[in-house]
């Protein structure tokens, strides 16, 4: 079993100590393999906007260099964590950033068909505020692309560097991410079986209408005809 792992920032700070939670619960399991991706390092570019992943292709993005390889560890994986600090309330710049590139797999462009059984679990720190809001963007992201199951964690450390958060906070920190790392796994594990979410389904439904009155020709309805799902084929 394969999880990627996506750090929105380049510190081995909090964040990363509370993925480093999770990966050691999961790991005991001899069957879990982890692969990391690093941002910004693993994708440098902000998204420009030009619209060529949507209108013309993902192949023709300007940064396909970077994206296409992290895309592909996403497709190959059982399950994906992402995790970024809150910047601002937010995710971090590197986070939004993959963000952006990720969209033209959203449903309402062109879903990976891999993507309606994966399991996300998706994790951020603050030092007050801003962990909700910073899951959400990051769990939006996931649920559009299709996913089944999205976990949360968000912990408020009340520090700038992990080694300052309290010995209590980190113990309480161990307790709730090795209880939802369990939960985690279970789901990694059942994937395929595991029943998909009514929102995914609504989704599907409802972009399914949409896209089939585009004009032919046009990129995303013609990859939805390939997959058949104008018709009687449906990934959820
Ligand atoms: C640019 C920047 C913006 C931040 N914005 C917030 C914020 O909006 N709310 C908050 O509570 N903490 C904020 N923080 C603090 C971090 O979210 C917090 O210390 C976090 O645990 C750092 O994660 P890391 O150790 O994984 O890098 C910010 C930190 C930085 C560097």
């Amino acid at each position: 079993m394969k999880v990627v792992i996506i750090y929105g920032n380049g510190r081995k700070g909090s964040t990363y100590n509370c993925v480093q939670i999770i990966k050691r619960t999961i790991g005991q399991y001899e069957d879990v393999k982890f692969e990391e991706i690093w941002l910004p390092k693993d994708l440098p570019e902000l998204c420009c906007g030009c619209f060529n992943c949507i209108l013309k292709g993902e192949w023709f993005c300007p940064h396909s260099e970077y994206v296409s390889p992290i895309v592909s560890s996403i497709i190959e994986a059982d399950g994906i964590i992402l995790a970024s600090p809150a910047y601002g309330l937010d995710v971090s710049g590197a986070m939004k950033t993959l963000i952006d590139h990720l969209c033209f797999m959203w449903m309402p462009h062109r879903p990976h068909n891999e993507m309606f059984s994966k399991i996300g679990f998706v994790v951020s720190t603050a030092a007050g505020s801003g962990m909700k809001r910073t899951n959400k963007t990051m769990k939006l992201t996931l649920n559009y692309m299709g996913f089944k199951r999205v976990y949360d964690f968000g912990s408020a450390v009340a520090a700038s560097r992990w080694e300052d958060v309290k010995g209590s906070k980190k113990l309480i920190i161990e307790k709730k991410l090795i209880k939802k790392s369990q939960k985690y796994y279970q789901s990694l594990v059942n994937r395929k079986k595991l029943k998909s979410r009514l929102s995914t389904r609504l989704t599907f439904t409802v972009m399914r209408k949409m896209i089939s009155g585009y004009q032919d020709g046009n990129v995303d309805k013609e990859y939805w005809k390939s997959m058949g799902w104008f018709d009687n084929v449906r990934p959820v």
